[in-house]
């Protein structure tokens, strides 16, 4: 039978800020065969996309897409906030829900030509994405595709990214 992941994702009210319903995936990672199953989810819609490599924003991006890269033999590539990666890097700024920051990759991170797909836990205004996939194409890849444990809709970030085929686990509509 299939899961209801919706179920185990909690709902908390005004976090961070006030207005604000912070979608909380840790009880699913908290129990293994849920975050096994959700990753065994995602990893399914990467092999369909043909992924190469996983890029993983930080942080949450990190826990949702180093298992899926794992579960596929594939490497993965974090996509780091600023200061962090040692190397030389290419850099995206974006604005989130709320406040804003920007991403960097290791310019020899990705190779030209490789498909990504790009997971993370929320796909909310889509700010996160964007810088992402600015980075994967500074770097001559393509995004193929980008999985999420959960979509937003009502926040629009589909149509800010139009040729981008996006999957999610579970949507929350309203606020
Ligand atoms: C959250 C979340 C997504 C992003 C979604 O990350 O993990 O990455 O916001 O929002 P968007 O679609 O509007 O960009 P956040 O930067 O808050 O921090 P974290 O992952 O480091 O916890
Ligand atoms: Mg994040």
């Amino acid at each position: 039978m299939a899961i209801d992941f919706k179920k185990h994702i909690a709902s908390i009210q005004d976090f961070p800020n006030e207005g604000i319903v912070f979608r909380d995936i840790t009880p699913i990672l908290q129990d293994p065969k849920l975050y096994k199953a959700a990753t065994h989810e995602l990893a399914e819609y990467a092999k369909s996309r043909g992924a190469d490599v996983i890029v993983g924003p930080e942080a949450r991006g990190f826990i949702v897409g180093c298992p899926v890269a794992t579960e596929l033999g594939l490497g993965f590539v974090p996509a780091r906030k600023p200061h962090k990666l040692p190397r030389k890097t290419v850099k995206a700024a974006y604005d989130l829900e709320y406040g804003s920051n920007s991403l960097e990759m290791h310019v020899d991170a990705i190779k030209p030509g490789q498909k990504v797909v790009v997971c993370d836990d929320l796909l909310a205004t889509a700010g996160t994405l964007r810088a992402t996939k600015q980075l994967i194409e500074d770097l001559g890849a393509k995004l193929v595709g980008a999985a999420f444990y959960i979509e937003l809709p009502d926040l629009k970030g589909r149509d800010l990214l139009p040729d981008v085929d996006i999957y999610s686990l579970v949507q929350f509509h309203g606020a």
